[in-house]
């Protein structure tokens, strides 16, 4: 779970300047654009605490991008008590300043009270105690995360570290970071492929299947070609890969658009993405500017700009009224002559040169996207396209089959392609036996090897052999097996009435006693009944059903189990010594 905690800066100050009825009126002001701002990215407000607000992401319900969402509040807060200072000066004379701390770790939620009625929303552990410390390290206006947050959104947004620190009631010390801005990359994949992509494994059959619908789309005979599977399967490894190919071609031109869950009901979100992005508009330009690269953009494409440039200018929220009579049509209208100018620049660019269209993440598209995709998807046929859609099982493509729409189901990849990926991730050969299981528990989601390699590395698990200490044949060494910080709090003390069973995720280190052949730790997170002793498992032990790094109902007991965005998270509360514990509800649901 990551929390973020959220103080007003020098709130005596303010006390002494304002009246009591002034007082209260502001930090009314003050709550509500900071709730309104958490509702966005769905956090629960755990508690005012005085003018402090105590926020969960991942706790009571879990998403996959938790940090991410805890890091987008803390910024957006930041912002809108900027723009609430325009009014509050005005009024009041005073301006208000925020500083924010977030951390991320595993921590005992839910119904802990012994007292029924009482608040079972309740998440103890570190996390909480640790970003109201970040807080206070935090300058005015500024979001401070902890390593185990930064592990998490490394990537996606720009940080500046703040150093190696201690922090008051924390064991270890940690690095910190100041949170800049977002780095504008979207995905898992544009944050990995910084660094470079490792190899794709098993999916030659579906990438050649899409490398024959794009030649097709060249001679011009198009088609759309949906990819579909559960999170983490390579939707948009595989759209990557058939990227690369098309690249290749050198007339290619690359049309990318991407749903966001956080844009669900804003009406044509990933084709404002792309415009602006297309349009190349600064965050200072001036209307005038944006209107120029409007302009500029349509009349390249020989379209009449007095009744296009308002449809485009109207989608993009650029005032336009300065230079073009004003829009006087019903929204419906409105909304379909949208559509038709879009779509004609898309078959206009196709007439120019093969377009390769990748939309991806349906199953988080907004109405009007989608109406825009069907009558694309209609118009392709007999164009130079290759339309790419990814999505979720759960998505429920709309349109009716035909021999131009095919679909491709990422299935899970088998033991040889899984063995690679972890090989790839290390770096270095694992051995056999931890191999062995982290293969049998990501079940052959690229995601999870990845995520479950690193975290084994991250612990020291594997690693390269010394000289002279390596057995032949044998690439790995023994990780330090004195037992690590948790085995040492071995008790996990049920919280105060815990005697309904809430859950702990724990991450250990334990050796395997008599292990053959590197003595190696077998490093797993493991679900441990909050109250009952914890002892270092054997390796019969290890309960697989647990380690699904994904949000899924207990099937017996109606328990949450989640890993709060990824196994990261839990490594990190390994190294950090800290006993945290997952957003588990024990409730008993029959
Ligand atoms: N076939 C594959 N071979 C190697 N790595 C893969 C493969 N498919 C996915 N991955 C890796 O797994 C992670 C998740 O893949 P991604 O394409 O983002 O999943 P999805 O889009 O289905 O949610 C990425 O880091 C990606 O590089
Ligand atoms: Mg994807």
């Amino acid at each position: 779970m990551t929390c973020l905690f959220c103080d007003l800066v020098n709130s005596v100050g303010l006390s002494e300047r304002l009246d009591p009825e002034e007082l209260r009126e502001t930090l009314a002001a003050y709550h509500r654009v900071c709730a309104t701002v958490i509702r966005r990215f769905e956090g629960h407000i755990h508690d005012y605490l005085g003018d402090g607000i105590m926020v969960y992401f991942g706790f009571p319900s879990a998403h996959e991008d938790d940090a991410q969402r805890a890091v987008r509040s803390g910024l957006g807060i930041v912002e809108a008590v900027e723009q609430l200072n325009s009014r509050i000066q005005a009024e009041y004379g005073i301006d208000l300043h925020v500083r924010i701390g977030i951390d991320t770790g595993l921590v005992v939620a839910g119904a802990l009270a012994a007292d029924e009625g009482m608040e079972d929303t309740a998440a103890v552990g570190v996390p909480p105690n640790v970003a109201a410390r970040l807080q206070a390290l935090a300058a005015p206006d500024s979001v401070v995360i902890s390593s185990a947050a930064y592990r998490l959104i490394a990537g996606y947004f720009d940080c500046r570290e703040l150093g190696f620190r201690s922090i008051r009631g924390i064991s270890q010390p940690m690095t910190i970071y100041q949170v800049l801005h977002e780095s504008g990359a979207r995905t898992r994949l544009d944050v990995a492929s910084q660094r470079g992509l490792p190899p794709m494994e098993g999916r030659d059959d579906e990438l050649a299947t899409l490398a024959g619908r794009w030649a097709q789309a060249r001679a011009g005979q198009g088609s759309v070609a949906l990819v579909a599977g559960e999170p983490g399967i390579g939707k948009s490894r595989l759209i990557w890969a058939l990227q690369q190919h098309v690249a290749q071609s050198p007339d290619a031109f690359l049309v990318r658009m991407s749903c966001s869950p956080y844009y669900m009901n804003t009406a044509f979100y990933p084709v404002v993405q792309l415009l602006e992005r297309a349009l190349e508009f600064e965050p200072d330009d001036t209307v005038e500017q944006r209107l120029d690269k409007t302009d500029g953009l349509l009349a390249q494409y020989g379209l009449d700009l007095p009744t296009v440039v308002p449809l485009l200018a109207r989608l993009l929220a650029v005032p336009f009224e300065g230079r073009y009579s004003p829009l006087d049509l019903p929204a419906d209208r409105q909304r379909q002559l949208t559509i038709d100018a879009l779509i004609t620049l898309t078959l206009k660019r196709a007439d120019y040169q093969p377009l390769l269209v990748v939309f991806e993440d349906l199953h988080w598209i907004d109405p009007s996207s989608l109406d825009l995709l069907t009558q694309l998807i209609e118009r392709v046929p007999h164009t130079r396209q290759l339309v790419v859609l990814s999505f979720r099982p759960e998505f429920l493509p709309p349109w009716p089959e035909s021999p131009g729409l095919e679909r491709l189901n990422l299935n899970r990849l088998d033991r040889e392609a899984s063995e690679r990926i972890v090989t790839e991730t290390a770096g270095r050969p694992a051995p056999n036996e931890l191999l062995d299981q982290l293969v049998e528990k990501a079940d052959g989601v690229p995601l999870y090897l990845e995520e479950l390699t690193k975290l084994v590395i991250e612990q020291g698990l594997i690693r390269p052999p010394q000289a002279g200490t390596s057995h032949p044949g044998n690439a790995c060494g023994l990780a330090d097996s004195t037992p690590g910080p948790v085995d040492r709090r071995q008790g996990c003390r049920p919280a105060r009435g815990g005697h309904r069973p809430a859950i702990l995720l724990r991450a250990t280190r334990s050796r395997v006693e008599n292990d053959r052949e590197c003595g190696l730790a077998v490093a797993a997170a493991q679900l441990v009944p909050v109250g009952r002793r914890w002892t270092a498992p054997g390796r019969t032990q290890l309960p697989r059903r647990y380690l699904h790094l994904q949000t899924r109902p207990h099937p017996r007991r109606g328990l949450w189990v989640t890993a709060a965005g990824n196994a990261a998270a839990v490594s990190q509360a390994h190294r950090a010594d800290a006993d945290r514990a997952l957003p588990g509800h024990g409730r008993d649901r029959a």
